[in-house]
């Protein structure tokens, strides 16, 4: 490559006296990723350029050619025209050489008062933005899934665990409330980051802002920012915001997770909780009985990259002086995978979630088999005066009497049940049975059908007070 030749195609290339070297090139050329982030680098140069023109910086003439220039550019991405070029480096230098190319002149001019420091900052911004209001409405309909199976099932006697031993009898849509309201919480995590990334870099340029008499404010209005970053080093050089959206991709993927790891045990043999439709699901290219809950796997295994991503970029941030270095071009293929990620499975679990049958009596079969009444038994003896401890010690006695004789609580006959205490009387049949266990838990939080609908309209009002925003 001639130096002449290398003078055109690099705009920082002036004091350099060699070519930069192929292999330099393509390691350090970030346009094979970054031009997902075109549109909305138009949309920070427009903005740019509106306020160059405002201040007396560019002419009317200019500006209306630059935004010409930049529509007809756009207009060539969307149509997959747009000849991409390495040795333009990345996705703000391939766009201002084109510029230039159309329009002449006035298309130098767009790089006055900013540097791709505060622009990559900008283009990242924006970009994440857009994305977050589409995971928020992916979240939306997660919940929504959630909440028709909760609904569905606020009565379904279903045995609940710990240690994944039989624990008590709760309900499966108060089961279900429990995941809904971690995606609740996910999503207000999102509205919380959401005001951090809506931030302007833009007017700080390289590092220490710049001379000219620019005007932050009107391009942060222009661009829906609200508002303008403080201090210059820290707008070019800050990615707290890709770091607090990987964080919370990483706790959403992790909540995705746990659920599926109990859907793929709920759709075994062993459990039978729960049939997957087919669509969601594959068959073994050996064992022709098999349906296996890939949907449910992948989600699963795809947490790993979330989490790996949220600790790539934790790594990639530490021990780095101010201001912006190059290693924070490789910020963007990790976040770039979890907004994927995270989209496409939001997207696949919500279909799936909503359209799984639940087996009524099968979610009830551990009732058969164990002692799930137990801490009611003993609730049952210190509401007649009996210390929790005391009572705790006399119902392991009965449940190692009930398991030698091999009988459940409720088929002792009482004159049994008056051995081992006589504060124990007839009405401990009603306590015994897992019908009235779950609805004694009729407090705020409880697995009792009427608390799990009253959960489920508290979350429906919630919503209906968000989409008023
Ligand atoms: N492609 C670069 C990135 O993604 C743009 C900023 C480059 N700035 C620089 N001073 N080399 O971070």
């Amino acid at each position: 490559m001639t130096d002449q030749l290398q003078k055109k195609t690099k705009v920082w290339s002036g004091r350099f006296s060699e070519p930069i070297s192929e292999k330099v090139q393509e390691y350090t050329a970030s346009i094979g990723f970054d031009k997902k982030l075109a549109l909305f680098d138009i949309q920070g140069s427009k903005a740019h350029a509106e306020m160059l023109e405002k201040v007396g910086i560019l002419s009317n003439e200019e500006l209306n050619k630059i935004l010409d220039g930049l529509n007809r550019i756009a207009q060539e991405i969307k149509e997959n025209k747009f000849n991409w070029k390495i040795e333009l480096e990345d996705v703000h230098l391939n766009i201002e050489a084109r510029l230039t190319e159309l329009i002449g002149e006035p298309g130098e001019k767009i790089h006055t008062a900013r540097s791709r420091n505060d622009q990559v900052a900008t283009d990242m911004r924006l970009w994440l933005r857009s994305e977050i209001d589409i995971i928020a409405g992916l979240i939306q309909s997660l919940e929504k899934s959630i909440l028709s199976q909760a609904e569905q099932h606020s009565n379904s006697l279903m045995a609940g665990l710990t240690h994944l031993q039989t624990a008590q009898p709760i309900t499966f849509g108060h089961h279900m409330m429990a995941y809904h309201d971690m995606f609740a919480r996910d999503y207000d995590r999102l509205l919380e980051l959401r005001k951090r990334v809506n931030c302007l870099p833009l007017g700080s340029a390289a590092l220490a802002g710049t001379g000219f008499k620019i005007d932050r404010e009107f391009v942060a209005k222009k661009l829906g920012f609200e508002k303008v970053i403080d201090n210059s080093l820290d707008a070019v050089s800050d990615r707290d915001f890709v770091l607090e959206f990987l964080n919370f991709s990483a706790i959403l993927m992790i909540h995705i997770s746990r659920l599926s790891e109990e859907i793929i045990m709920w759709a075994s043999d062993n459990f039978g909780y729960i049939d997957i439709p087919d669509e969601f699901c594959t068959g073994s290219s050996i064992m022709p009985q098999k349906k296996n809950p890939d949907v449910a796997e992948l989600a699963r295994g795809k947490t790993g990259r979330a989490i790996g991503n949220l600790i790539n970029i934790l790594v990639l941030m530490k021990g780095q002086p101010l201001a912006y270095n190059k290693d924070n071009q490789e910020d963007k293929e990790p976040i770039f995978d979890s907004v994927k990620t995270i989209k496409d499975t939001l997207d696949i679990f919500s279909a799936m979630l909503r359209s799984i049958k639940v087996n009524k009596a099968n979610l009830k079969k551990p009732f058969d088999r164990s002692y799930t009444t137990a801490t009611d038994l003993a609730d049952y003896l210190v509401a007649k005066q009996t210390t929790f401890r005391e009572a705790h010690e006399i119902v392991s006695k009965i449940v190692t009497f009930a398991e030698k004789k091999n009988i459940l609580l409720q088929d002792i006959p009482l004159k049994t049940f008056e051995e081992f205490s006589e504060k124990i009387e007839e009405d401990v049949f009603e306590i015994l049975d897992c019908e009235g266990s779950i609805k004694s838990r009729s407090h705020v939080g409880g697995t009792s059908p009427d608390q799990v609908l009253n959960a489920i309209k508290t979350a429906k009002l919630k919503w209906q007070a968000c989409l008023k925003h």
